[in-house]
């Protein structure tokens, strides 16, 4: 650690600080900016120090840090998710890996699979009957698992298809639950990951599958998981290179036939991880907005009652629901904006810094952890307005304002934006689009001013406990073409 001295912020016990923001992160960042204004450092256990900056200028020089500027295989994140996955490696090999990535989620790869999430999506809405009670994100976060079972794997159904939603599930849930972190987190959670990757290997190794089931140590579940699901993968990997089939276009069948800048194939370990960098990055995150979306709309049943009708405009339109035109709603777009400003499943954005770095009028030491505070940001009222704290979509679209990359940014930005950003959006506004037109909800968060606390899975912010809702009114998947006076959907 360099001899500069961190911004002002919270001290005493690290413990402490940390229980403060585990009761409630929202609260706990609000407090931070109102003492010390819009750049402080915490101090957690285990970890190097944080600093948060919620200033637009300062986030600019944020997302231009030059790639020797930082090291993202220290990231504080105690998940094995493999020892070179996108997220954490560094300068050109990064920049390599995102070319990999990348392909797949292309506009036109996913418009092709736009058709598909709407089934995906109609087929669960299904089976949802009147009365059912259920909370988001788990019950949403079915949907999303089935459309990453679909985005990633190419599978819809089957046998196979239920294996991998059963193993991607249980895996994320035993990797990523609050004792894993908080084990992380004591440990360091950067020798921590490298221990449970240690162990996954030595386990495949002596072709020790595990029961799959909890034991005495907490990490054993998830490495047990690790090595059932990474097995799967590694047999399909192979079938894949055999088969060599071009007209397979899932992320799984392209991170498999892609090659080194040298022509030769990425080993299968790099294409495990890759594959659970994207379970992660895109399950959990799709489940946790969508959760706070519901809560906005619970309370909101005007902002429902208004995408609705845009929904009902564009099937009559369109002559069915058109699940490409219903991505470009500009209503039901800006309610799902409005959402992600005010409770951005990321709070912040991290690097960690190799080297003394100025940001502004501040220069913050080398092996810090520096955040793009979104949640502060989102909310400041002299970029936002003075009703900057309202859920308001209207601000979206009245051309009030029009933010720019380092004022709005759930997905990150710069050279580690989010790869998964269109596909997430797409995802969330089909799902969405269903849901306004099928089917009403009631929930304990309607009609009063209560508020969730907060807790954090998988590096995302939920509500806590989630938002329960019971479903009080479902309509059949055709109610939109009748409503619309369309006899025969196109
Ligand atoms: C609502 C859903 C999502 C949210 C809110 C979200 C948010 C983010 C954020 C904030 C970052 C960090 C960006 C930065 O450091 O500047 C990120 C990175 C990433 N996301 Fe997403 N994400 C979502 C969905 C997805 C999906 C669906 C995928 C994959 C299909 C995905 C794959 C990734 C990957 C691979 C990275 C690492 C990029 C890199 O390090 O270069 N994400 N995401």
């Amino acid at each position: 650690m360099s001899e500069l001295s961190l911004p002002p912020g919270p001290r005493g016990l690290k413990f402490k600080t940390a229980m403060k923001m585990g009761l409630g992160i929202y609260s706990f960042l609000d407090d931070c900016y109102d003492t010390y204004g819009d750049t402080f450092s915490l101090l957690l256990p285990g970890m190097a120090p944080f600093v948060w900056l919620a200033d637009p200028v300062k986030v600019k020089a944020f997302f231009n840090l030059k790639p020797d500027q930082v090291d993202q295989s220290k990231l504080p994140i105690p998940i094995d998710l493999g020892d070179r996955q996108t997220g954490f490696l560094n300068g050109k090999e990064h920049q390599d890996s995102r070319k990999i990535v990348i392909p797949p989620l292309i506009a036109g790869r996913l418009h092709a699979r736009a058709g598909v999430m709407h089934e995906i999506v109609e087929s669960h809405l299904n089976n949802w009957k009147v009365g059912d009670q259920f909370d988001t994100p788990r019950k949403v976060g079915d949907i999303a698992l089935d459309v990453a079972c679909y985005t990633l794997f190419g599978l819809r159904e089957g046998e196979k298809k239920d294996r991998y939603a059963e193993l991607m599930l249980g895996w994320i849930g035993a990797a990523t639950n609050n004792t894993m972190f908080a084990l992380g987190t004591l440990y360091g959670p950067f020798k921590f990951r490298n221990k449970l990757h240690s162990a996954y290997l030595k386990q495949t190794a002596s072709g020790n599958f595990g029961d799959g089931k909890k034991g005495f140590f907490p990490w054993k579940q998830s490495i047990d998981l690790k090595v059932q699901l990474a097995d799967m993968m590694r047999e399909d990997i192979r079938r894949i290179r055999r088969e060599n089939d071009e007209n397979a276009t899932d992320m799984f069948s392209a991170m498999s036939r892609a090659t080194y800048t040298d022509g030769t194939l990425l080993d299968e370990e790099r294409v495990i991880a890759e594959a659970m960098g994207v379970l992660v990055g895109g399950h959990e995150t799709s489940a946790a907005s969508s959760a706070w979306h519901m809560l906005w709309m619970v309370k909101h049943p005007k902002v429902v009652a208004k995408c609705r009708e845009e929904v009902l405009t564009s099937i009559k339109k369109e002559g069915r629901f058109d699940p490409l035109a219903i991505c470009e709603l500009p209503y039901c777009n800006a309610a799902l904006n409005e959402s992600m400003r005010l409770t951005p499943s990321a709070v912040g954005t991290l690097r960690y810094l190799t080297q003394d770095t100025a940001f502004g009028d501040v220069t913050i030491p080398a092996g810090t952890n520096v955040l793009a505070g979104a949640y502060l940001i989102h909310r400041r009222k002299d970029i936002w307005g003075e009703d900057a704290e309202e859920f308001e979509p209207e601000r979206w679209l009245d051309g009030r304002f029009k933010p720019g990359p380092f004022e709005y940014f759930p997905f990150g930005g710069g050279r580690r934006a989010c790869v998964g950003s269109n596909q997430a959006k797409q995802q969330l506004r089909i799902m969405w689009a269903n849901l306004y037109l099928r089917v009403e909800f009631d929930s304990p968060y309607a009609n009063n001013d209560d508020w969730p606390s907060q807790m954090q899975v998988s590096g995302q912010t939920e509500p806590q406990d989630g938002v329960p809702v019971t479903v009080v009114k479902i309509h059949p998947a055709d109610v939109g073409c009748k409503q619309a006076g369309i006899a025969e959907p196109a």
